[in-house]
């Protein structure tokens, strides 16, 4: 789709965010065709330097995270002659006059990737110099507040400069591909939605596991914890786009009003039905565990949580949603497991066995779908039953052509600049998020709870096994 000139400035423009997410993808979308002549890209940051400068910073980011494309001849001249850079302090009144020189009259997009601390400040100096019109975008990122009270503050700071037509709040999950396969899967076969219910499921798991620890960002972390950092975000929206009813069209508020609901009727979650666990060296194993990498040998913060989750409505109720997330597993895969009750009745008797299908979605890597079917195993021998994989990987299934998707943020920027907020958090669907958040933290803080250690390069606590045996149910593997 082609796309007007359009200019997108970036607050915390030297920073990490900027240089590792924003401008590569930028950068691919302009190999692409898609930023056209006559937008500006716009790099402001505190520090005082030049353009050249700001351009050999970023020129140097690009090189090494996209070195194939950074070679195409004049594809980084193109990008950088779009590029300029302002120096400004957003608590500050100069600088201002100069960025409002640059803009022009079309679409244009403030990204804020800064501290929520300087969002009130940076919108309510926009508005004082005149840089907003009816067209101006903002996009923020997480954490989108830290609990239910700094969200609703935060909403409400933005608020008093822009509609929520105006604000995108991202969570790049939704930008994944094949998170907006679980749509299309959905909502485009009639294969599976009969099934979709507490009648023929009989629970739900949906795993986010990475093989990295903290890295850098110890500070931001420690006071995170992996239920602030992913399963209020990232998961919570694979569960309500797993769960939730079918929108009456794809448009921005028809998705997230069932996003919302889905958010509204989950039960508080009990605290036996919740792990916490964090990573540590095995006994004589080498290396880093969680409390070393943050520097704090009493840390208490979790690096993997594993909870069960109730959907109290007509759909859902009696189905559980097993829900885990954790840092230094033993590989990097995320995948929702949908489990299907067992047949009701079996024919082929008591030796044959249990059989029950499995539909998992791979989200990254190795993008597909497994669906687990049952069949006879060949041979004389009678009717024996076996469990094969019908197995398809999107990028053999759609060619070589599409073998590389776009990155999570193009597309979420792209969406930006044309004005489509399907992928973005809705003001109230992240404060319901953190008000079903807020009392299980408050619960552990109450307890003094203190995460169980695992082993880096395992598939998390041994209780997190445990809660799904006390259930009579396994966990699917954490395979790469
Ligand atoms: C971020 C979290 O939002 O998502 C990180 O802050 C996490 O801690 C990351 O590592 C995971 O994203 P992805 O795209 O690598 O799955």
């Amino acid at each position: 789709i082609p796309v007007e000139p359009f200019d997108l400035v970036v607050f915390g423009g030297t920073g990490d965010l900027a240089r590792s997410k924003i401008l590569p993808a930028l950068f691919r979308r302009s190999v692409a065709g898609q930023v056209p002549e006559g937008g500006r890209i716009i790099g402001v940051a505190r520090q005082d330097m030049g353009v050249e400068a700001y351009h050999a910073l970023i020129a140097q980011s690009l090189r090494e995270l996209l070195p194939d494309l950074a070679q195409v001849p004049g594809a980084l001249d193109r990008f950088l002659k779009q590029l300029d850079y302002v120096a400004l302090d957003a608590t500050q009144p100069e600088g201002w006059e100069q960025l409002a020189s640059m803009l022009g009259q079309g679409v244009r997009a403030f990204y804020f990737s800064v501290g929520p601390g300087l969002f009130g400040a940076l919108a309510e100096r926009l508005r004082q110099h005149g840089l907003v019109s009816d067209d101006t975008r903002i996009v923020v990122e997480k954490p989108f507040g830290h609990d239910l009270a700094s969200a609703r503050a935060l909403n409400a700071t933005l608020a008093a400069q822009f509609h929520e037509r105006q604000i995108y709040r991202i969570d790049h999950y939704l930008g994944k591909e094949t998170v907006q396969n679980l749509m299309a899967v959905r909502f485009g076969n009639m294969l599976f939605e009969p099934l979709w219910n507490s009648q023929y499921v009989d629970h739900i798991q949906i795993t986010v596991a990475e093989a990295v620890g903290v890295g850098g960002r110890a500070d931001y972390y420690d006071r995170a914890g992996a239920m602030r950092d992913m399963m209020q975000n990232h998961l919570m929206q694979l569960l309500c786009l797993i769960a939730m009813e079918p929108p009456a069209k794809f448009d921005p508020d028809a998705v997230r009003d069932e996003k919302l609901k889905v958010i509204r009727a989950l039960d508080a979650v009990k605290p036996h039905h919740i792990v916490r666990g964090q990573y540590a060296v095995p006994v004589g194993g080498v290396g880093q565990g969680y409390r070393d990498e943050v520097g704090d040998p009493r840390s208490i913060t979790e690096s993997y949580i594993a909870l069960r989750a109730h959907i109290s409505n007509w759909r859902w109720a009696g189905t559980p949603f097993y829900l885990r997330t954790g840092k230094r597993l033993v590989a990097r895969s995320s995948v929702i497991n949908v489990m299907f009750k067992d047949a009701p009745h079996s024919i082929f008797g008591e030796e044959a066995g249990r059989h029950a299908n499995v539909l998992s979605i791979r989200l990254q890597p190795n993008e597909g779908i497994t669906l687990k079917v049952t069949i006879k195993e060949p041979g004389p021998g009678g009717m024996r039953l076996v469990d094969v994989p019908l197995d398809m990987s999107f990028a053999k299934a759609l060619g070589p052509e599409n073998q590389s998707p776009p990155d999570a943020y193009e597309r979420l920027i792209m969406d930006v600049i044309r004005g489509n907020q399907t992928l973005f958090m809705r003001g109230d669907e992240v404060e319901a998020a953190w008000a079903w958040t807020d009392p299980i933290i408050a619960g552990w803080q109450a307890r003094g709870d203190v995460p169980k250690p695992y082993d880096c390069g395992s598939t998390g606590p041994g209780d997190a096994e445990l809660l799904m045996r006390r259930d009579g149910r396994r966990w699917q593997g954490i395979n790469p």
